[in-house]
Order: C-alpha cells, then structure tokens, then sequence
C-alpha cells in the first residue's frame, strides 16, 4: 500500500511535511530515544525549513535533541563556500533553530581524500544508530540525494559524478555556470533505505514524471526513486502538480 498524501498547494505539502517533522521530534521526546533526522537542500524544502524555524520561534518545538545527517555535499567546495550545503543548511535552518556544528553532520566537500571522508561519513551515521526520518527531495530524472540513474540500490555513501541535467538544473544557483561542481559526496541508496523512516517531498509539474516512475515502474538502477517501493515506511507528500501523472 502506498501512502501518497496529495494536496492542493506546495505550500500546503509543505506544512505537512513540517508538522511530521515536528511530530516525530515530540515523539523522540516523548519516548526519550534519539532523534536522528535525514535533511536534503534543493528548492523543495526551503519552505519545510521556513515553517520548521516559526514553529521553533512561536515556542512550538525545539531542535535540542536532535542530531541531523544531511544526504550530500559538492567535492570541491569548502564548507565557507557561499553555494556549499553547509551554508545553504547554516542560512535556511541550522543558525535560526540553534542548531549547532557539533549536532550538524554534513560530508566535507574539500576533504582532501574524498573517497576516505565518503568512507567516513558512512561509518559515522552507522555508529550513530541511523537515520530516524529521512526527508528526501527528488531530481527530474529520478535522483534521490545524488544517486543518479544506474545507482546500485545497494549503494552506500561514495563520490559521484553528476548527471549533465543535473548540472543543468544547479546551475541557477551559480553566477557562471561553469563552476557549478561537477562531483559530489553522497549517501547511497542503501545508506537512505537504512532509514527508519522516509517522507518525499515533491511539487511542481516538473516532477510529475520521476513520481510516476518512482511509484509506479519497475524498481530498476536506472530511477534511482524506484528503490523506495521496497522500503516498509516511506510517505509521499505531494501538490497536485507532482502527482498529476500517477
Ligand atoms: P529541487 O531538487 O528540490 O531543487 O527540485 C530536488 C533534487 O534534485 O533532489
């Protein structure tokens, strides 16, 4: 059975996604076990953020016991880089809910061994006890963190090349196109489905394709989103537009 929740507005999916953010902290709380949350940058979440940080505000939740793991980071850029994750995640979230370094993970892009700090980041989340929920975005051709198509399912947290459409869609964020990073360090596949549990977030008739596929096709290598139809608790949070093709 899958659990597709679709409503009117972005802005309204992500409210939703927000309040299972919140309820799932309250509910670590509530139970005293740890609080491990997945995060994901893109342009889908800023608004899950923008509500995360008025409900902190207005006294409705804190982020004091939570660890947070994010999905990826650009190889090539330090962590000061302007265009960074860590500073999309320090700017959009981590400063504003007082979330500190110490209780952030993200992998370093300007590692000078990448491969041995994809290693590492891999065997920290593990040590940690894994992801409690994962929040995941989804790349018009069906990436989830930097999986692209041809990911093994299995796969665990390693250096990538980016797909060109990929770059493409980036590339808005950068002055010159040319320096958008053409690597990343990301968790695998395998590393996301370890998650206890997983919310995708999708808006926009763009995505419309990669959900049908993702909920729909063949679980495959080649739409890396397919792989989340074998994991037992994974909640779809969508506009009208995303879910126009199911
Ligand atoms: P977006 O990216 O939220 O900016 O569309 C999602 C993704 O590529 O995973």
């Amino acid at each position: 059975m899958v659990d597709v929740t679709v409503h009117d507005s972005a802005e309204a999916a992500a409210i939703d996604v927000a309040e299972s953010i919140r309820d799932h902290v309250a509910s670590c709380v509530a139970n005293a076990t740890a609080c491990r949350l997945g995060l994901a940058t893109g342009g889908t979440p800023l608004p899950v953020y923008r509500h995360l940080i008025e409900m902190v505000t207005a006294g409705k939740m804190s982020f004091h016991d939570v660890v947070t793991f994010n999905l990826d980071e650009y190889i090539g850029l330090t962590s000061s880089h302007p265009h960074s994750y860590h500073a999309y995640m320090r700017s959009h979230l981590f400063d504003a809910v007082g979330l500190d370094a110490s209780r952030t993970h993200l992998p370093l892009g300007s590692a000078d061994d990448p491969d041995a700090e994809a290693a590492r980041y891999e065997s920290t989340l593990i040590a940690s006890g894994g992801v409690t929920m994962q929040l995941l975005g989804i790349g018009r051709n069906g990436h989830i963190g930097f999986n692209e198509p041809g990911s093994e399912h299995d796969s665990v947290t390693r250096v990538v090349d980016l797909a060109d459409s990929t770059i493409a869609a980036n590339a808005r964020y950068f002055d010159d196109p040319a320096n958008v990073p053409r690597q990343a360090i990301t968790m695998g596949i395998g590393t996301i489905l370890r998650s206890h549990e997983i919310i995708l977030m999708a808006t926009g008739a763009s995505k419309a394709d990669a959900i049908r596929g993702a909920i729909r096709g063949p679980v495959e290598p080649s739409n890396p989103a397919s792989s989340l139809q074998t994991h037992a608790h994974v909640r779809w949070v969508l506009d009208t537009e995303a879910a126009s093709k199911l």
